[in-house]
């Protein structure tokens, strides 16, 4: 909705509003001439406004023609495109990818001109290239491959450390399911061992000498992931080239997609139909390539959850769940954490050549209270830097990191009390934070000053009014 404004206002706006936004604008009239062409274009493109406004689209972009310019095509269509991938060379033969939405600017039921919105994605598009390359030369190929420290797949069973019945439930499951092709998803919240099950899936079947191939699905824009997951073939868009994509690369082997609930929607139906089919179609193809790749899913909430919040397709949940692996959180198998503490102080010891002998007995009892959030891949960081840190002999509560200490200052209770005068809980925390602070330092005065930064005096008066 358009306000009532000074006629000059307009102006200023197209004047200075719209190169002051970060996308790029382009306008064209019925002719294609380029009447609108802000700063954030003209950053991308590598061109001047000058050189472009006035000028026919052709002949500034001469690798495109009015095919395969979108402005173009919706000038003479009438209609729009949206978020469609564009690579191409610019006038000063810049190689750019961008994603573009063109829509027709009519007047009076006439079209009067057409209007692109651009953003510039060429950074992204050379890392998805740079990821594929990666991920091929990392993957074992051709008859006799051995499994090398290089080859993806470096985690088995006997490398998930447990004692918990349930968990070990999982991994005699896990053992079975590696006999079959059906598709796994495997869920729990974040570092709860999700991938280490599925190398172990990979590692103990058939598969365990082909390549397994993981690609975290989170943060790619839907038409990159595409191309990384399925290929291209040159002429698909300006500038595509003929590549495999991650399927392929993954022939006889697993493909592992990681946080498939982050997909975008309009990819995932392309992800049932390679499981139905068992073809892959590259981006532009026109044929199916046949591929041989039992595909395992990951998600870090409950899948019918994602199904519930629209992230993940209901008809490809059903396909991918065939077999379905919770792991649950560390929270839930407190009875574990002895063992892993104990698995990660041998893991680093042996890593980082150190001689440490284990953790105090306080220190598992604060373990066997926090809640953490970010299960053994947490436990796992905070024993490496307490170990990094420590000098003695034993990891003590003042070696972890902020959040373990934090916990084990709370004072119990306080923060459960909600009746409590705010004083009387900030009293108790305070209390909690200075007995914890003289402990370490012996009872020196001095010294818990210094580590708590306040002068001796503060501290000493703070320790006379808590009473203690
Ligand atoms: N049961 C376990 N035994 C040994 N190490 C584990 C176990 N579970 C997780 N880890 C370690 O914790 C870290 C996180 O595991 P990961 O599989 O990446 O979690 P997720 O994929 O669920 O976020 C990894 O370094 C892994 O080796
Ligand atoms: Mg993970």
């Amino acid at each position: 909705v358009r306000g009532k404004a000074d006629p000059g206002l307009w102006e200023a706006l197209l004047e200075y509003g719209l190169d002051t936004v970060a996308d790029g604008i382009h306008v064209v009239d019925a002719q294609g001439h380029t009447v609108l062409y802000n700063s954030a274009t003209a950053r991308m493109e590598g061109l001047r406004p000058e050189e472009v406004v006035g000028k026919h689209l052709l002949e500034v972009f001469p690798s495109l023609n009015d095919e395969t310019s979108t402005l173009l095509t919706v000038l003479r269509t009438g209609k729009p495109i949206l978020e469609r991938q564009q690579t191409y060379a610019s006038f000063k033969g810049r190689k750019i990818t961008t994603v573009n939405s063109s829509v027709p600017l009519t007047f009076k039921g006439r079209v009067v001109g057409a209007m692109e919105i651009v953003r510039d994605i060429t950074r992204v598009v050379e890392m998805s290239e740079r990821i594929v390359d990666l991920q091929s030369r990392l993957a074992p190929r051709g008859p006799g491959r051995e499994r090398s420290p290089g080859s993806w797949a470096t985690y088995s069973l006997e490398d998930i450390v447990t004692v918990n019945p349930a968990m070990k439930r999982l991994k005699s499951v896990t053992l079975r399911a590696a006999r079959s092709d059906a598709p796994v998803i495997v869920y729990g919240e974040t570092g709860t061992g999700k991938e280490l099950f599925a190398h172990s899936l990979h590692n103990s079947g058939p598969r365990m000498g082909a390549p397994f191939v993981a690609q975290n699905c989170s943060a790619i824009p839907a038409t990159l992931l595409e191309s990384i997951l399925f290929g291209t073939v040159k002429g698909s868009f300006t500038g595509a080239q003929d590549r495999r994509g991650l399927f392929e690369l993954a022939d006889g082997g697993t493909l592992f997609l990681d946080e498939i609930n982050s997909m975008p929607l309009d990819l995932q139906p392309k992800i049932l139909r390679v499981l139905q089919d068992g073809n892959v179609r590259r981006v532009g193809d026109l044929d199916v390539r046949p591929v041989n790749v039992r595909v395992i899913a990951s998600t870090n909430l409950d899948p019918m959850e994602a199904v519930r919040k629209k992230s993940l397709r209901e008809d490809l949940y059903y396909r991918i769940a065939v077999i379905s692996l919770r792991i649950p959180p560390l929270r839930e198998r407190r009875d574990d954490i002895p063992s892993l503490a104990g698995h990660f102080v041998a893991k680093y010891n042996k890593s980082h050549e150190f001689q440490v002998r284990g953790v105090r007995p306080g220190v598992l009892d604060l373990f066997q209270r926090y809640p953490w959030p970010g299960n053994v891949r947490e436990l796992e960081h905070a024993i490496e830097g307490a170990m990094s840190i420590m000098d003695g002999e034993f990891i003590e509560i003042h070696d972890l990191p902020p959040p373990l200490l934090v916990f084990s200052m709370k004072p119990a209770g306080a923060m459960d009390n909600p009746k409590k005068p705010l004083h009387e809980s900030l009293r108790e925390l305070e209390r909690g934070i200075l007995q914890e602070t003289l402990r370490r330092c012996q009872g020196n005065i001095s010294r818990a000053a210094r580590a708590l930064g306040v002068p001796r005096q503060t501290l000493q008066s703070k320790i006379k009014r808590l009473g203690m």
